[in-house]
This record gives structure tokens, C-alpha cells and sequence, in this order.
């Protein structure tokens, strides 16, 4: 087995963004340096207290900090409570933290955790990018202790909140313009790919019937998750930002292709738009790896084997 992937969890959780950091809790192959909670499905402050809960229910150990509050420029977009609810991680109960959260900022606490690495780190972003771009602005020494972003965002083809552009880009595109334009390398987990990345009914019982401490929460929070998506016509619950971690650990399960990507940041109709040069029209050099399609079966029988890891810990 190679060396495990440094990596730094940047998420706005969200129950898609609890399910992600499960996955890397339980992989082999990723060493988790630090979290970090920026503003998104909820305000930082919830987000923050739903990281250190969940990090607390699988048992992740690591230094925790909190973002700023709002996007770089704009004001907050508010995501309706009906789709993570009031508390941004709704459904069933967690255990209080047992960690508290860093005095540091967000961004000084990736700072550190960069510059004490002894090699480049990889940033698993699953929420607006503004911690991301922060890092970017404050530390540009840093820009190369920074080995790739794998991120959940955006689509090619299509948005979820506005026709065009995608929930965790829209918050705040100019963060997003600023971590597409750094030449850092991109993995773009996009909306192409997240919306096959379906959990169906059937997959949950699958997980129900692990029973473990961490699958008696994650089928509750799938359940939740659903019950929107189900409102809005899905077959199941999208795994938005697993796909982000999945993409590092089980690269062979997604088709991926490079591609130029810019962010719209000023359009009437298509602000926060993922613009992908598919056919490479502007012969500008590819910024992202997109992932654009997924093997579902595999995804959901490998989801479920990191759930299934909580067993042994026991
Ligand atoms: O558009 C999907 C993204 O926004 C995911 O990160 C999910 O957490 C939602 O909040
Ligand atoms: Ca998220």
C-alpha cells in the first residue's frame, strides 16, 4: 500500500459533507491533518459544531477551526431548512463534541497545517470555496505546499440552484474564480457526476442492516437527505460530496476529462456558471480534472464497505 494522502477536510456539513468525511475517516489511504468548517448549507457557527459532532461520532482527531461567515464580496445566499434543516445536519442525534475548535481561524489553521506537512497536502473541498480562496489571498508562499483540490462544485451541463450555476460556486464565485485560476490542480466533482451518484432506498436498507454506531447514523441521515431530493423528483439521495473524496481514494470507479474551466462571476443569468471548455474551443491549457460520469454499483458497494470499517473499531 502506498504512503497515505495528506489531506485537509474544508466542508460546510451538510450531510453529504458528514458522509464524505466518514469515507476519509475510514480510508487507509488519507491521512486527515485537519478540518476546517466554512459558511454554506448553514452558518459557520453551526457548521463548525455539526464538524466537531461528526468528527466526534467516528472518532477523528484532529485540530478543527472555523471560517468567516460570509463569502468574500457578497452577502450569504440562505439555504432553505428543508433540505439539511434548521441545524444544517437534522435527523438523528449526535454525540456532543469532545474536541473543541481551534482559536485559530479557518485559514491560519490550513496555514499551519501546510507549512508543518512534510510534503504538499491535499484539500478536500465540499463547500463554497471561501476558506480555499482566503488561504490564496493570505498565503501565496504557500500555493505550493498545496498538492491538489478535490472539490465538490459546480456542473458543466447544468446548475441546481439557479439554472446555470451550482449551490456551493454560486455562494461565492469569486472565491471559486480565484481557486479555478491558481494553477493548482483541480479534481472538479461536478453536478454531471454527483446527481448518478445516487444512494436509492435499497442501498439504505443495505446500510441499516450493518449496524454499527456510524451506520445507525448514516442510514438516518441518507433517510433525511432524501426525503427532499424524493420531493423534487430523485430516485435517491445525491452523494454530492463523496464523490470529492471518492475521486482520491477510487479514482477507478469515475470517468474523468480535463478540461479548461472559468467561473462566471458577473453574468445577468449564469453567475456562478462552471464555463468547461469540453472541446477545448480556446485551446487554453485544461485547470480541472472533471469527473463526468461513475460506476454507481461499485460507488454504493464501496461506500458501504467504509461504513462497514466502524464494525472493527468496536
Ligand atoms: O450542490 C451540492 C452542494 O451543496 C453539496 O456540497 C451539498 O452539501 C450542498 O450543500
Ligand atoms: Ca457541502
Amino acid at each position: 500500500m502506498n504512503k497515505p494522502v495528506p489531506v485537509i477536510l474544508d466542508a460546510d456539513p451538510g450531510h453529504d459533507d458528514a458522509i464524505a468525511w466518514v469515507v476519509a475517516n475510514a480510508s487507509k489511504d488519507l491521512k486527515i491533518l485537519a478540518c476546517t468548517a466554512v459558511n454554506g448549507n448553514c452558518n459557520v457557527h453551526k457548521a463548525q459544531y455539526n464538524a466537531r459532532r461528526v468528527m466526534t461520532l467516528i472518532g477523528l482527531n484532529a485540530p478543527v477551526a472555523a471560517g468567516r461567515n460570509c463569502p468574500l464580496y457578497r452577502e450569504s445566499l440562505s439555504a432553505p431548512a428543508n433540505i439539511h434543516g434548521e441545524s444544517g445536519l437534522d435527523g438523528p442525534a449526535l454525540p456532543e463534541p469532545v474536541m473543541e475548535l481551534e482559536e485559530c481561524s479557518a485559514v491560519e489553521l490550513m496555514a499551519r497545517t501546510l507549512k508543518n506537512s512534510d510534503e504538499p497536502v491535499t484539500i478536500v473541498a465540499t463547500g463554497p470555496l471561501t476558506n480555499v480562496a482566503q488561504l490564496l489571498l493570505a498565503h501565496p508562499e504557500l500555493k505550493n505546499r498545496i498538492a491538489r483540490i478535490s472539490l465538490m462544485g459546480g456542473g458543466i451541463k447544468y446548475g441546481n440552484w439557479t439554472p446555470a450555476a451550482e449551490f456551493n460556486i454560486l455562494f461565492d464565485p469569486e472565491a471559486a474564480d480565484i481557486v479555478f485560476s491558481s494553477g493548482i490542480p483541480i479534481i472538479m466533482a461536478g453536478l454531471d457526476v454527483t446527481e448518478k451518484a445516487l444512494i436509492k432506498p435499497e442501498d439504505v436498507e443495505a446500510i441499516k442492516a450493518i449496524s454499527n454506531p456510524v451506520s445507525e447514523i448514516v442510514w438516518q441521515w441518507l433517510e433525511f437527505f432524501y426525503r427532499f431530493h424524493l420531493s423534487i423528483g430523485y430516485r435517491g439521495a445525491p452523494m454530492h460530496d463523496v464523490c470529492a473524496v471518492m475521486a482520491l481514494i477510487h479514482p477507478e470507479v469515475f470517468t474523468m476529462q480535463s478540461m479548461y474551466v472559468k467561473i462566471e462571476t458577473s453574468g445577468m443569468y449564469t453567475t456562478g456558471k462552471t464555463v468547461g471548455d469540453i472541446y477545448n474551443v480556446t485551446g487554453i491549457k485544461p485547470n480541472a480534472t472533471c469527473l463526468i460520469d461513475v460506476d454507481r454499483p461499485e460507488f454504493v458497494r464501496l461506500l458501504t464497505e467504509y461504513i462497514r470499517c466502524y464494525s472493527e473499531v468496536q
